[in-house]
C-alpha cells in the first residue's frame, strides 16, 4: 500500500528523503532520539538547531557515512542501509569543513571530482566549466584553491558537490563562518539550484538562513525534533513579530503607547529609560504601515520604527528553556533505546 492510500498522505516518489524513528548513539550519547523528516521533492528543508542537536549525525546517517542504530530512512527511494551504495550515485553532499584539495586550482578539482565519477576527460573539463561559471568563478579557475576567499571556497566546494548532478542535495552548514556577501551569493546559488529542480537538505544554526531558504523547517534540539513548520508557522509558534518604537521626545512616550494600542489592539511595553515602546504584532508590515499612520495623526515624532522578527535565541528559548548555547550535551540515556520504534535491525 502506498502513502497516499493509506490517507491521502504525498506518495513516496513525492518525498525525496523520509525518516522515521532515526536513532544514533555515540557510547552514551543519544546524538538522534528517534528522528522523523520528510523532505518533498524539489523542495528546500533546513534542520534548524544549536551545536550538538544532531544535525550533522542526521546528514551523515542520510549520506551513508553512518549506520543508525535504530529507525530507518530512505533517500531519493534508496534506503540508507540496505541500499546505501546506489543512493550515493543520486546525492550530493558539502560538509562543514570543505573538502577542496588547497594545492589543485579551482578548475582541477571539478575535474578531479569529474573523473571520480567516471566522466571522460573532455566531459569532466566541460562540466568544471560550466559549474566555475555558475558558482562565479571562471575567472578564478585556473588559481590554487588555497589562494580563495573563505566564500569562494565553499561555493567551489558546492560546484564539486555538484559534479555528478545529483537530485538530492545535502549541506551541512553552508554558510557558518563567513561574510554576509558570501553568504548571500552562496544562498542565491542554492536558489538557483532549487530552481532548477534539485531537493536540498540543508542544515544551519541561522534562522535567517532558514527563513530565505527553506520551504520548511524541522527544530532539532538534543537529538529530538522539537518543532517543524514553514518558516512563519514557527515564528509564530514563539509569538510572532516585534514593533519596536524610539520617541524622540520621552514626553510623548505614554502617547505613542497609545498610539500603538489603537493600530494594533495590543498592550505595549514601555521602556522610559530608553524611550522605547514595543508591541507584539502577528501582522506584520500590515501592523508597521497602521502603526505609522497613528503616530502621525498623533504627530508624534520617532527617531527609530523597527518591524523585527523573532530571533533564533528567541525561538530556543520559547521551545527549549534554555539558549543557543554550545556546551549543553543530550542527558546519556542508560540501557535501553529511548524509543523502541523502527529499533532492531
Ligand atoms: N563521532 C562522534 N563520537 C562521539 N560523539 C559524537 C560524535 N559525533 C557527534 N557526537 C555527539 O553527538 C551529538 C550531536 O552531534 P552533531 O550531530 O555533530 O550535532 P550538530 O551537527 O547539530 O552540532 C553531540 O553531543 C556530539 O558531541
Ligand atoms: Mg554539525
Amino acid at each position: 500500500m502506498t502513502a497516499a492510500e493509506q490517507g491521502g498522505a504525498a506518495p513516496d516518489d513525492a518525498l525525496a528523503v523520509v525518516a522515521e524513528g532515526v536513532q544514533k548513539r555515540f557510547g552514551r550519547t543519544w546524538a538522534l532520539q528517534g528522528v522523523d523528516l520528510a523532505v518533498q521533492t524539489g523542495t528546500v528543508c533546513a534542520l534548524l538547531g544549536p551545536n550538538g542537536a544532531g544535525k550533522t549525525t542526521m546528514v551523515r546517517i542520510l549520506t551513508t557515512l553512518l549506520r543508525p542504530d535504530g529507525g530507518r530512512a530512505t533517500v531519493a527511494g534508496c534506503d540508507v542501509v540496505r541500499d546505501a551504495e546506489r543512493l550515493r550515485y543520486r546525492i550530493g553532499w558539502a560538509g562543514q569543513q570543505a573538502t577542496v584539495d588547497e594545492l589543485l586550482t579551482g578548475r582541477a578539482n571539478l575535474e578531479m571530482v569529474g573523473r571520480l565519477y567516471h566522466l571522460a576527460q573532455r566531459a569532466a573539463a566541460r562540466r568544471a566549466d560550466e559549474l566555475l561559471e555558475r558558482f562565479g568563478l571562471t575567472s578564478a579557475g585556473g588559481r590554487l584553491a588555497k589562494t580563495y576567499s573563505g566564500g569562494m571556497r565553499r561555493r567551489l566546494d558546492l560546484a564539486a558537490s555538484l559534479v555528478a548532478a545529483p537530485p538530492v542535495l545535502f549541506l551541512d552548514e553552508p554558510t557558518t563562518g563567513l561574510d554576509p556577501a558570501s553568504r548571500l551569493s552562496l544562498w542565491e546559488a542554492i536558489e538557483g539550484l532549487v530552481h532548477g529542480g534539485t531537493t536540498v537538505l540543508l542544515t544551519t544554526q541561522y534562522l535567517e538562513e532558514a527563513d530565505r531558504l527553506a520551504d520548511r523547517i524541522v527544530v532539532l534540539d538534543l537529538g529530538r525534533v522539537i518543532a517543524a513548520g514553514t518558516a512563519g508557522e514557527l515564528k509564530r509558534l514563539v509569538g510572532g513579530e516585534r514593533i519596536d518604537l524610539v520617541v524622540g521626545d520621552p514626553n510623548r512616550l505614554p502617547d505613542a503607547a497609545a498610539a500603538l494600542r489603537r493600530a494594533t489592539g495590543a498592550e505595549a511595553e514601555v521602556s522610559p529609560g530608553q524611550r522605547r515602546a514595543t508591541v507584539a504584532v502577528t501582522t506584520g508590515v500590515a501592523a508597521l504601515a497602521a502603526v505609522v499612520r497613528e503616530l502621525d495623526a498623533a504627530g508624534i515624532g520617532v527617531e527609530e520604527l523597527d518591524l523585527r522578527r523573532p530571533t533564533l535565541d528567541e525561538v530556543f528559548l520559547r521551545l527549549t528553556g534554555s539558549g543557543t548555547t554550545q556546551d549543553r550535551q543530550p542527558a546519556p540515556t542508560a540501557g535501553a533505546a529511548p524509543s523502541e520504534r523502527g529499533a532492531g535491525r
